[in-house]
């Protein structure tokens, strides 16, 4: 039961975190408080009032951990039963119940296990993740979490609440489940295949697809990422079985992946057409739309259909919390990134399974108006009115950290004054470089800088190859390499085809061989 204990920790190096909380190996954790040192930073930086009296959820993916909760005064700790809460559930919870910030134990994406990673990801109200380290004095107590309900101990009460409905509620009031429903029943042959159900999803997936929409269970292995390369399995599966919908999240539900047996909609894809679709086939968003964003390296589509329908587009840095200021204000709907992360401003994260159930309700939806209406034909109508933005992304994980950062140190030289002359003006395979910059972000509502948020090389036919650091990699570096080309006329070229020109001048253009002795990246997407 409840013990109460003074515990002083001592500082540890590289406790700030990335782009998502912190993120490292297992054997790093386990170091002797750790944990509780971080958490202890967590609540030392939280806003004023601070944490005297304040509500904390709990959560995670079930990946195993040894986190005890320090003191400091808070009143009550909401934990999902059995320490299962996805993050979008737990970001539901937090606004529903008013709870001043959520602690989520995860390493999300990364894999798990004890030779591999674990993760915090700490999200106030409007999922700024804030941590920072410090050496403090702290208090823990222990309860168990496994049976719902509520439990008192001395000066604070624990909460154990049923991780699914909070988040069920809320998403029934975002979609036409009675739509859904019906498509389902008149297209019998319609099939879905949802890739996580083995993960903290499942439990959320099988409530949604199979108890409430009447979908049949369907389950395959649980995805680590969900990308093309790392859910192979569901990739073959929806190919063979000549699935209609295919879908994956990765290990906290925040990610999410769109597939047909025909097509792969990218991301960047994913989004703008779900903005395409909104108002007109999604209840939420019937009253209209405050505006659309995407992170910079996403490609530039979305910003396409927030021309036509007059809506305001903002370009951020990489990271779900740059949109949180804009949601707040009023001024965002709708939003995405090409790293897999979709949602909008009905919880303060991206949502895995608010994609797939956009997907589903805009596939009913086209459908009443022209039967048969697919993934893959929904995409090329989509293009055939607004162009093509061809995306890809090159990885090259686990790279020496000093080669990576010399070669964006020198990047960066390009993009400054004077620097750009040596590209700004060349022509590398067939593309002539218009812009070279290092990406600013000035933030409208807080009027925060947030500065080196990656190398942009912008040509003049508005083609973009982008470079930058991963801040969520564990140990040595990644660097992620965006290429983009807009295309007008030629809209069903094989992505890998149409962009092998640009590919070759970018690795051209940042000598990246020279840098890091890498000749092929570890992941395309
Ligand atoms: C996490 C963040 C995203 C980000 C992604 C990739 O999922 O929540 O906002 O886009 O990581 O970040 P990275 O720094 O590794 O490119
Ligand atoms: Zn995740």
């Amino acid at each position: 039961m409840a013990s109460v204990r003074s515990i002083s920790t001592r500082p540890f190096e590289g406790q700030k975190p990335g782009t998502s909380g912190l993120r490292k190996r297992v054997a790093v954790f386990k170091q002797e408080h750790y944990t509780e040192n971080f958490v202890q930073g967590i609540f030392t930086a939280m806003p004023a009032p601070g944490p005297q009296g304040a509500t904390v959820v709990v959560g995670g993916d079930g990946r195993p951990s040894s986190a005890s909760a320090p003191g400091n005064g808070i009143a009550k700790f909401i934990i999902g039963q059995d320490g299962i809460l996805s993050t979008p559930a737990a970001s539901a919870v937090i606004r529903k119940r008013e709870a001043d910030g959520g602690i989520i134990l995860t390493a999300s994406h990364n894999a798990g296990g004890p030779e591999n990673d674990f993760g915090i990801k700490y999200n106030t109200r409007n999922g700024w993740t804030r941590a920072r380290g410090r050496h403090r004095r702290h208090l823990r107590g222990h309860a168990h979490y496994f049976r719902v309900g509520t439990q008192r101990f001395e000066g604070f009460e624990v909460e154990v609440i049923d991780p699914v409905a909070d988040y069920v509620e809320l998403i029934k009031t975002i979609f036409d489940f009675e739509l859904i429903k019906s498509f389902r029943t008149e297209h019998a042959d319609f099939k879905l295949l949802f890739d996580g159900l083995n993960g903290v999803t499942g439990p959320y997936g099988r409530r949604i697809f199979v108890e409430e929409l009447g979908f049949p269970e369907t389950l395959v292995a649980r995805t680590p990422d969900p990308n093309l390369i790392y859910a192979h399995k569901l990739v073959e599966r929806v190919e063979k079985e000549k699935i209609d919908l295919g879908a994956a999240s990765d290990g906290d539900g925040d990610r999410n992946m769109i597939i047909s047996h025909d097509w792969f909609v990218t991301p960047s894809d994913s989004v703008a057409l779900i903005a395409e679709y909104a108002e007109q086939a999604i209840p939420y968003f019937k009253g209209g739309l405050k505006g659309l964003a995407r992170s910079m390296p996403t490609s530039c589509a979305i910003d396409l259909v927030a021309k036509a329908k007059n809506l305001e587009a903002f370009e951020v840095p990489t990271g779900w919390k740059f949109f949180g200021n804009l949601m707040d204000a009023g001024r965002l709907s709708i939003c995405g990134e090409e790293s897999f992360g979709t949602g909008s401003d009905h919880i303060r994260e991206k949502d895995g399974i608010w994609a797939v159930l956009a997907w589903l309700n805009i596939i009913a939806f086209a459908n009443k108006g022209k039967p048969g209406a697919s993934v893959r034909s929904i995409m090329s109508e989509f293009h055939h009115k607004y162009g093509r933005n061809y995306f890809t992304r090159y990885d090259y994980e686990e790279v020496e950290s000093e080669g990576a950062n010399k070669m964006m140190e020198r990047l960066r030289g390009l993009a400054q004054e004077g620097g750009e002359n040596e590209v700004v003006g060349q022509t590398f395979h067939g593309y002539k470089v218009a812009k070279i910059d290092d990406f600013e972000y000035h933030d409208p509502i807080d009027h925060s800088v947030s500065k080196k948020q990656g190398v942009r090389v912008i040509f003049e036919d508005t083609s973009r190859v982008i470079f930058r650091l991963s801040g969520t990699g564990s140990h040595g570096a990644t660097v992620r390499i965006y290429i983009e080309r807009y295309d007008r006329k030629e809209l069903d070229l094989d992505a890998q085809v149409a962009l092998k020109p640009l590919v070759d001048g970018a690795l051209e253009i940042s000598k990246l061989e020279a840098f890091t002795g890498r000749k092929v990246p570890t992941v395309i997407t």
